[in-house]
């Protein structure tokens, strides 16, 4: 039973007002402002800042969302990891757009991203699962993300196998789990503003420039 009516919830409501996006002073590349919004999220709630719904689009042409982790942000853009045989990876493999989107609730803030993902280097992985919490690492050998497993699946068994068979040693990448960089094509930065008026600014790739744009909220 819901604890609520649909009433009462069609009632919840929010006026945003902290924030605004200044039309006459923006950086010529969505990144910098990307970094400037994301700076501002990380000192708010790092959890929070660093999870987005990513979304893909399955071979059958549905679309498919799920919440993953941003792990780095550099010229070419948006890098998160993953198991390269799970459904996610599978959609890219057929389709490599993708559409990222942060909800920064606190600060009012959304950014919704469509891009192009591309698997980063084996190298640029194995930086990164080297840094891993060694629990996570056995994780990644222990789960073939998205796959179905037995409804009473007991991972403490093959866990036990993996750390055996990595006992007194560094626990190697396997070689399915890795790292996409969502390139970005476009980038819509929205900012909550009073009675639904918010302010929508996208950056749209043309070429090597990036173009502005002011949308009606
Ligand atoms: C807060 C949060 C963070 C997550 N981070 C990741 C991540 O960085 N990488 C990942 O593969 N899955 C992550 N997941 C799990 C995914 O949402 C999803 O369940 C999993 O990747 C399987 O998705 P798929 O079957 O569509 O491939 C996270 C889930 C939550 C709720």
């Amino acid at each position: 039973m819901l604890k609520m009516s649909s009433k009462e919830i069609s009632n919840i409501r929010e006026d945003y007002i902290k924030s605004k996006i200044d039309f006459t002073s923006l950086p010529e590349s969505p990144l910098t402002f990307f970094e400037n919004w994301f700076n501002m999220a990380l000192l708010n709630d790092k959890e929070n800042a660093i999870s987005f719904v990513l979304s893909t689009i399955t071979k059958g042409n549905k679309p498919s969302s799920r919440v993953v982790l941003l792990r780095g942000i550099d010229k070419q853009g948006f890098t998160f990891y993953t198991n390269y045989n799970s459904d996610k990876a599978k959609d890219i493999d057929n389709n490599n757009y993708v559409s990222a989107n942060f909800f920064w609730h606190n600060l009012e803030k959304q950014v919704r991203i469509i891009g192009i993902a591309k698997m980063v280097s084996p190298e640029q992985s194995d930086q990164y699962f080297k840094g891993r919490p060694r629990g996570s690492q056995i994780g990644s050998w222990v789960s073939n993300q998205s796959s179905v497993v037995n409804i009473n699946e007991d991972f403490s068994l093959r866990t036990e196998e993996i750390e055996k068979q990595f006992k007194g040693l560094e626990v190697s990448r396997p070689e399915n789990w890795g790292g996409y960089c969502i390139m970005p094509e476009k980038i819509e930065f929205w900012q909550g503003r009073p009675s639904r008026l918010h302010d929508r600014l996208v950056y749209i790739k043309k070429g090597d420039i990036w173009v502005k744009k002011r949308l009606s909220p």
